[in-house]
């Protein structure tokens, strides 16, 4: 199996910094990509939220398939958290997002309750987004808020400069997400990550990986490449597509790019990499 390299000193030193940050948050909201919601989910994010409020959100639910994504909603929520499948390029009243704002008063609303005994009604709750890259956070950010939050005020007395947004009146939300790094401890999360273009096609040739795919599809439905190609190898679907060479070899660097390139655009259709159980 395919050893994928990462680099542990860049880590360590964003942990670090969520970790500052974290103090300052009610609730975390964690983004995963609802094709690969375990492979994309960075479980250092358990120790470092551990005393927070938590939020799930398999994002880009619009490219994976949307009964797997209630089962992953029902093993997350299963889990005790809020979990919800949102598409954060949708327009606000399709994306699932208005959904947010009621799965972060319910989790926070024996604070809020608190909060009012004591008389203080109206304090924001401040809330964070954090996720490995590429899952979707700044289009989320942009999404949920909008550009009324994007006026929204420094508050005194927490990080200099550190700017909030609102989200409809009673959220907060920091304006920079918590970047986590993928951990690659199974190959196979490497694979999948690396599949959904998570991370950079370069850390597997491209060839390899395009033919990771084709195993994980294969396993999945063998309609799924027959459907669009009538084919089901990299091979195959290049002699299909006239991909040659001279002397009428298959160009299977050009077929391997194609078929990422279709997978991650959704042309495969609705397609969830791994399934809760
Ligand atoms: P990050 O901050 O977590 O690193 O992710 P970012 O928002 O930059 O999004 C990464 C890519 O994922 C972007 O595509 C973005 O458009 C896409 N994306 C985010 N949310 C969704 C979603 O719900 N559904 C779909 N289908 N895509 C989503 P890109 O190719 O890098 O840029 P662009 O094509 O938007 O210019």
């Amino acid at each position: 199996m395919t050893h994928i390299q990462w680099y542990p000193g860049h880590m360590t030193k964003t942990k670090r910094m969520l970790a500052t940050q974290m103090k300052i948050i009610d609730v975390v909201v964690e983004l995963l990509d609802a094709r690969v919601p375990l492979s994309s989910r960075n479980p250092d994010i358990d120790t470092l939220a551990k005393d927070k409020r938590r939020v799930l959100v398999l994002n880009k639910a619009d490219l994976a398939d949307e009964k797997i994504t209630a089962q992953w909603e029902e093993y997350f929520s299963d889990m005790g958290f809020f979990a919800l499948a949102v598409n954060a390029k949708e327009s606000k009243k399709k994306s699932g997002a208005t959904n947010l704002i009621t799965a972060l008063k319910k989790t926070m609303a024996d604070k809020v309750e608190k909060q009012k005994q004591r008389g203080r009604i109206n304090a924001p709750i401040r809330a964070m987004i954090v996720g490995i890259p590429n899952v979707g956070k700044s289009t989320f950010i942009n999404h949920i808020v909008g550009r009324a939050g994007a006026i929204a005020a420094d508050r005194p007395g927490v990080t200099r400069g550190r700017q909030w947004l609102k989200v409809g009146g009673e959220f907060d939300l920091m304006d920079t997400p918590g970047v986590l790094w993928p951990k690659f401890d199974d190959p196979m999360v490497g694979i999948r990550l690396a599949c959904t273009g998570a991370v950079n096609d370069d850390i597997l040739d491209r060839i390899t990986l395009a033919n990771h795919l084709i195993q994980i599809l294969e396993s999945l439905d063998t309609m799924i490449l027959q459907k669009r190609y009538k084919a089901n190898t990299l091979e195959t679907i290049g002699e299909v597509r006239g991909f040659k060479m001279k002397g009428g070899v298959v160009d299977l660097e050009r077929t391997a790019i194609t078929l990422l390139d279709e997978f991650r655009g959704g042309k495969l259709g609705r397609i969830t990499l791994e399934l809760p159980n």
